[in-house]
């Protein structure tokens, strides 16, 4: 980059939006180099990189192993749960990436069509989506803590042609058994008979013998072909991922192939300060984006070694479980989420684990996926004595939105900001009518469009949704759906979504898909389900229900069953535990539900009741229920 400085650069990146992104480009192998930046003929909807092409995982893989790197640790795989390190290099890696599209292809797999990966933590997940990539296919990868009927809805709108997926996941209570959920997902679904490709793992009570038909990776690998990296449009998708939105239908995130290359490449040179011979780990999922971009994409893409965590902050065995994998792979950036730190706090909170590791390797700890609270930042820097990067970003945008970009400028920290705003978001704070507030007021935060490469394009085979769901709210803008603030220093304060999206334990979460399940109890007249502050989680589900006349079921039973109702139609992920059943809801005359004005008093900070209220009794009612200490 021509400019070394975060303000600078910023500034450049939205005067001279085309300069700067071809510039960032030519860390990206092309097969045909962009000669323009920005496609916005159909705006609002922009492309980027039109009429380049390319291979993400060539780039990912290949071009390392040609670039005379090939023996370097490409992925390492630390399984707390197995006690089992395994590490691939960069040839093996692309050896086996080919091979697996190789099986892909010969499941009649091309260009275009959509891999469901249904995977736990292991190397094959990552493998999967690279192989898919490698032939221009598209995957949707799919969190194991989601229940069949999710997944045959992401099934249903992707249309695969394959399934990829593997004998199960392992959490710490139990083996989570995925054969016979991808079994009823496919029942469930539309999709008829699929390819179903299965790794096996030791120790699940369903085997691929109970699944005729079904592939067994293994053996598949045996006989394939190594398939070489398709080329395709740098405007072609890359990957669907699904997230919630705030009705119970998830959205499918189009992340293209030429813009995440560029955009992401340019992270991690720029935000995590990470190139070849790094090792990066992020602790996260490969079913979250955060595991999409940085723990499989953006650490290859820069020639860096990536790592592949099966295991939990604590209790996998104990709470110097991280500090054990930063010292024996020695990890130079940790991220994760900020409820993982606040896990090991609890667990540990003089961190008297962390003497038993030399943690010596790691310069930054990165943070994201939820706010990241003051005490536990300062807990985070003062016990590991590394800077704490706070960074706010979301499933559609793919990367971060703001953050401090280490690899650019060390900017100064302010506890509770995820620092500034990154090249590329051209970030304001408007009130409900799109005008701006003064600096320092809260509001909603947007970005004004085209947003920068390696956000999401559209949603899936729904441009009408994409721009309903985000771009008509502010003429010209994207709607983050967070709300927040900026100070005199440029800085963003994020406070919390301004939407029924709630993030419980970082993980993202729509009160109205809870809401559509306890519905559809025959017992429940109507329910509201909030977010509600959780010292742990951040955030957790919480509902509320009105009984239907007549409907005599005992409380502590009705709640079980609203609870196991909610885990077999959404699936533990939800963690929804809490119910509680009321006389009445609060509601607007129109019937609107209150939810806003429950939270706030259910969090114990002030709450306005609004004159619109149909009536203003039920708010009294619900005071000790929500609030139960009294307080009014
Ligand atoms: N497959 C199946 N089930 C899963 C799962 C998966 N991949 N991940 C979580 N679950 C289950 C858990 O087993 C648990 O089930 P239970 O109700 O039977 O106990 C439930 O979903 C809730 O899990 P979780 O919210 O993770 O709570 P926890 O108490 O098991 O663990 C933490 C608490 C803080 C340790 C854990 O949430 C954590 O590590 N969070 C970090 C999340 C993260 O990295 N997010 C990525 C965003 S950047
Ligand atoms: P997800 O799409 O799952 O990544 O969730 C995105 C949402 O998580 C954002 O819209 C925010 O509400 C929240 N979020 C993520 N990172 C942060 C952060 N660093 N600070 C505050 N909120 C965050």
């Amino acid at each position: 980059m021509a400019n070394t400085n975060y303000r600078d650069t910023y500034a450049r990146s939205l005067e001279q939006r085309e300069d700067f992104w071809l510039e960032a480009s030519t860390a990206v192998t092309w097969t045909k180099p962009p000669v323009a930046a920005l496609d916005d003929s159909a705006a609002p909807l922009y492309r980027w990189f039109p009429k380049a092409t390319l291979n993400t995982a060539y780039n990912a893989l290949d071009r390392h192993v040609e670039a005379g790197r090939g023996d370097q640790t490409a992925l390492i795989f630390d399984s707390a749960m197995l006690g089992i390190k395994r590490s691939y290099t960069y040839s093996e890696l692309t050896g086996l990436v080919a091979r697996f599209a190789g099986v892909l292809r010969s499941q009649g797999v091309g260009k275009g069509d959509r891999v469901v990966i249904y995977m736990p933590m292991i190397p094959e997940a990552a493998i999967a989506m690279l192989a898919t990539a490698r032939l221009g296919a598209v995957h949707s990868v799919v969190f194991g803590g989601f229940a069949p009927k999710e997944l045959a809805a992401r099934i249903d709108d992707a249309g695969p042609s394959a399934i990829v997926t593997a004998s199960g996941g392992i959490e710490p209570s139990r083996h989570v058994e995925y054969l016979p959920a991808v079994a009823e997902a496919l029942a469930l679904s539309g999709a008829g008979a699929l390819p179903v490709i299965v790794k096996s793992r030791e120790g699940f009570a369903a085997s691929l013998e109970d699944f005729p038909g079904w592939l067994d990776w293994d053996q598949t690998m045996e006989q394939a072909f190594p398939a070489a990296p398709e080329d395709v449009a740098a405007t072609d998708p890359l990957y669907i991922l699904y997230t919630s939105g705030t009705t119970g239908t998830p959205k499918g995130v189009v992340r293209d192939n030429g813009g995440h290359a560029v955009a992401l490449s340019w992270t991690m040179a720029n935000i995590y300060d990470i190139g070849p011979g790094d090792v990066m780990w992020t602790a996260s999922d490969v079913g979250w984006v955060v595991g999409h971009s940085y723990i499989v994409y953006g650490p290859l893409l820069a020639g860096a070694t990536t790592l592949l965590y099966e295991g939990k902050p604590v209790g996998t065995p104990d709470a110097g479980a991280f500090w054990r994998v930063v010292q024996d792979h020695k990890v130079n950036v940790l991220f994760t989420a900020p409820t993982a730190l606040r896990a090991i706090r609890k667990a540990d909170p003089q961190a008297a684990e962390l003497a038993r590791y030399d943690i010596s390797s790691l310069r930054t700890l990165f943070a994201a996926g939820e706010r990241l609270d003051t005490e536990t930042y300062r807990w985070a820097g003062a016990v590991l004595g590394v800077p704490v990067v706070d960074h706010w970003w979301q499933t559609e945008t793919g990367w971060a939105i703001c953050a401090n970009p280490r690899g650019l400028e060390d900017l100064p920290f302010k506890p509770g900001s995820p620092t500034v705003p990154m090249p590329g978001y051209a970030l304001t704070i408007v009130d409900g009518t799109g005008a701006p507030v003064e600096v320092g007021e809260e509001g909603n935060i947007v970005l004004g469009l085209p947003l920068p490469p390696g956000t999401l394009t559209t949603l899936w085979q729904n441009d009408d949704r994409y721009v309903s769901s985000y771009l008509a709210a502010f003429e010209g803008s994207y709607a983050t759906g967070d709300s927040g603030y900026q100070d005199a220093d440029g800085y963003v304060f994020v406070m919390g979504r301004t939407d029924d999206i709630i993030n419980v334990a970082g993980h993202r979460l729509s009160t109205g898909a809870i809401e559509q399940v306890i519905a559809s109890h025959p017992a429940v007249a109507e329910c509201a389900v909030i977010g509600v502050a959780d010292p742990l989680k951040g955030q957790r589900a919480s509902g509320y229900v009105v009984l239907k006349a007549g409907a005599d079921s005992d409380e502590a039973e009705l709640v079980r069953e609203l609870v196991a109702l909610v885990r077999k139609n959404i699936g533990p992920v939800a963690d929804f535990k809490h119910a509680t059943v009321v006389q009445a809801l609060p509601k607007t005359r129109s019937g609107k539900i209150l939810r806003k004005t429950m939270r706030q008093i259910a969090d114990g900070d002030e709450y306005v009741v609004p004159s619109t209220i149909e009536d203003p009794e039920v708010i009294g009612q619900l005071l000790g229920v929500l609030r139960p200490d009294g307080a009014a």
